[in-house]
């Protein structure tokens, strides 16, 4: 067995495809949409791909994530060994090979997810994480609803005296010029206020030039977007909230982070937020489909919100890092 690096599209496209039929529970991103990041990703990133090959044959792959704005001691690493080739040592060939190539890049640990589904025990990917030295240190829960969601206007009349004093207003791609940097703010804000367990992550931050290169992305890709902010009585900005979807994929839409101040939280900013944004993407589109989110497992008054709203729960994701020794590091 051969440890190679996928360049053409072809063998990517195999090599992916073991990573997809890998998952225990289908969350990999889809193909085409790898494709793109390998492709062209957005500056702040950069993608590889590993293949486990033999003969003709790929029996394991590695989608490897590199950071090249914070968190540039890791590497992110998704590996996923076809089922009928696995305990026979491909997924350790694929470990080894993403550790040499993360301390060749000076890197000095892997982060990898496994996932379950929910109510279940863990998997294959956890027992080999842990066999392998690494250390458990997040768990996120992943939640769906059916799009469009009922009853909205009934939750936000019963919370809108609540949050009296504070204005939603929501748009639909790009940040208007009098928020850009409050915005950038409170998009810099979230990393520090997520709960992450035992995962120390470096928070991104966010400039105007970061901010709107992404719009600009979304917008090339055409990508479907929604944000709603929270406006403090004094016109500073409490919350927002976001959501996504993509033209290629319209069964699914990504609830992205929300975040209230800590000054601002007990008036139903969470709720009133998630609430306004989805009603403002309703009254644009009505095409069925699917909104997923992914939230600490500890984050309960973010999960009470997504309860409040209908979300049920699909599956558990636990987050492991391994950090690379010295002998690692030597070899
Ligand atoms: C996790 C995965 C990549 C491991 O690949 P693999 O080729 O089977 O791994 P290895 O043969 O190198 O296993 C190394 C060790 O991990 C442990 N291990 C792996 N799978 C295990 C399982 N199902 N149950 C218990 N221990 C397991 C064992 O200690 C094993 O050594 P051993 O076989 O000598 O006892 C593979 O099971 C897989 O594709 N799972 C689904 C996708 C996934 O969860 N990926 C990880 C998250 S990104």
């Amino acid at each position: 067995m051969e440890i190679v690096r996928v360049g053409g599209r072809e063998l990517f496209r195999v090599a992916y495809g073991v990573i997809q039929a890998a998952q225990e529970f289908p969350t990999a991103i889809p193909l085409d949409e790898a494709w793109t990041l390998l492709e062209s990703p957005p500056p702040e990133y950069r993608f590889s791909c590993l293949a486990a090959v033999e003969g003709s044959e790929v029996v394991g792959a590695a989608w490897l994530t590199w950071s090249l704005a914070e968190n540039r001691q890791l590497l992110v690493a998704e590996l996923g060994v076809e089922a009928s080739r696995r305990r026979q040592g491909v997924g350790s060939a694929l470990l080894d090979a993403t550790k040499a190539a993360a301390v060749a890049d000076g890197r000095n640990a892997l982060l990898g997810a496994t996932i379950s589904p929910y109510g279940e025990g863990p998997g294959s990917g956890a027992a080999f994480a842990e066999s392998r030295g690494f250390v458990q240190q997040h768990a996120t829960l992943h939640q769906v609803i059916d799009y469009p969601v009922a009853g909205l206007d009934a939750k936000a009349a019963e919370i809108a005296p609540h949050h009296q004093p504070y204005t939603l207003a929501t748009w639909p791609d790009g940040c208007p010029d009098e928020h850009v940097d409050q915005y950038c703010e409170l998009l810099s804000l979230i990393d520090d206020e997520v709960p992450l367990d035992d995962l120390e992550l470096e928070a991104k931050r966010w400039t105007p030039e970061r901010l709107r290169s992404v719009e600009a992305r979304r917008r090339t890709q055409g990508h479907l977007t929604s944000t709603t902010v929270a406006i403090a009585p004094d016109g500073s900005l409490a919350g927002y909230t976001e959501l996504t979807g993509k033209p290629q994929h319209p069964e699914r839409l990504d609830q992205h982070d929300t975040l209230v101040r800590p000054e601002h939280r007990g008036h139903r900013l969470g709720l009133a937020l998630k609430i306004a944004n989805l009603q403002a993407l309703q009254s644009r589109t009505a095409n069925p489909a699917t909104i997923h989110t992914s939230n600490a497992e500890t984050n309960a008054p973010m999960i009470a919100v997504n309860d409040h709203l209908g979300f049920r729960p699909l599956e558990h994701q636990h987050i492991w890092v391994l950090q690379l020794t010295v002998p690692d590091l030597l070899t």
